[in-house]
Order: structure tokens, then C-alpha cells, then sequence
């Protein structure tokens, strides 16, 4: 499935000729450029809601064990906030490799804080990708993030420098910082009696 996703992504040919790319990050990608880039600035997509639904094989978790990490579902009126990159088209060959989890790119206009707006990509893992999730309480999500490694290192990681960095940006997320918060509960809570 894995090298399905990257052959599909390579077969996007949307911006085929672009000497640049806007991309649009709402995970990792906020916190985690391990890429060159030529702008980087805080941006949202409309339409569109961030949630912890997605399976992580590859980076928070393992097949057998998968991790949570963020993806973007349909919501109208909703406002997802991240960051967006302007990227060369070469940079595609690592995006492509680090979201090859189920993730899909997919064009999307992209508001930049102060109003203006362009045509970007996106990297979407829906519900038709084999390691799709989907829906939990978010207190079942958070137990799961906090049991969860992965080659990248422990999912709490990516939850906790997630909401940090949307704080960073004066960015609220009700289900980030709800599983964030569950999260330092669990910590804290005594191991259960055996
Ligand atoms: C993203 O950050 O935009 C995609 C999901 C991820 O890599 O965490």
C-alpha cells in the first residue's frame, strides 16, 4: 500500500510545469521541515478539520501496534490552521516517502493570515487508506497515543509538539489540546492495580 500511495502521488500532475509549489501543513509538517523551503507562512484551509484519526505504521507505531496521527476531514464551516511551505517541485520525492502512510496529495486553496490566497497541495489520509482510524473518544485516542512507538520515536511526541506548535502560532485545536490534556492525566495518574 505503502509504495501505492507514492505512485499515485507521482501521477499528480496538477502542478506539473510550476517552478513552485505552495504545500500546506497541518501535522508534523507544522513542526517537523525536514525539507528546503522558500517561504514558510502560517496559513489555513477552509472546509476542512484536523483529527487524530489516522493509523501511524511507519513513524509513531508499527503494524501491529499503530500509532494516532493527524489527518483532515471534511467539515463545513470548519478552518484548519498549520503552516504552508513554498516548495520546489524536486522536494515531492521526500514528501511523497515521509506521507506514504495513506497520505494523498490534494489541491486546496490556501488563506494566508493576512486574507490573501492561492492554490496549493495538501497531503489527506481519508478513510478508503488501510491504515485509516477513524472516529474515537477522545480519551480512547489518547490512551492510544500514549502506549504508542514508532521508528520517529513516541506518539506523544507528535501530539504534544503539535499542540505546542499551535500555540506558537496563537492557534486553538479543541481536539488536539483535549487529547493533550487527557494525556497529561494519564501520566499522572497511578499505574492501575494489577
Ligand atoms: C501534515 O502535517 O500536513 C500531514 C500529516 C503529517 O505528516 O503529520
Amino acid at each position: 500500500m505503502d509504495a501505492a500511495t507514492i505512485a499515485i502521488n507521482q501521477r499528480m500532475n496538477k502542478f506539473d510545469g510550476h517552478a513552485q509549489v505552495w504545500l500546506f501543513g497541518y501535522g508534523s509538517l507544522i513542526y517537523k521541515a525536514d525539507f528546503p523551503y522558500l517561504e514558510r507562512r502560517p496559513a489555513s484551509i477552509a472546509g476542512w478539520t484536523r483529527r487524530f484519526w489516522q493509523g501511524s505504521h511507519d513513524h509513531r507505531g508499527t503494524p501491529m501496534a499503530p500509532g494516532r496521527v493527524a489527518t483532515i476531514v471534511p467539515q463545513a464551516g470548519a478552518v484548519c490552521d498549520g503552516m504552508a511551505y513554498l516548495i520546489t517541485p524536486e522536494v515531492f520525492a521526500h514528501l511523497d516517502h515521509r506521507e506514504k502512510n495513506g497520505y494523498l496529495r490534494l489541491a486546496t486553496d490556501i488563506t494566508f493570515d493576512d486574507g490573501s490566497k492561492v492554490e496549493g497541495l495538501v497531503y489527506i489520509a481519508n478513510e478508503e487508506n488501510a491504515a485509516f482510524l477513524g472516529a474515537a473518544p477522545e480519551l480512547d485516542i489518547a490512551r492510544q497515543i500514549a502506549r504508542s512507538n514508532g521508528p520517529s520515536g513516541p506518539n506523544s511526541e507528535y501530539l504534544l509538539h503539535l499542540a505546542s506548535a499551535l500555540r506558537e502560532l496563537g492557534k486553538s485545536d479543541p481536539h488536539v489540546f483535549a487529547i493533550e490534556q487527557h494525556l497529561a492525566q494519564l501520566k499522572d495518574a497511578p499505574p492501575a492495580a494489577q
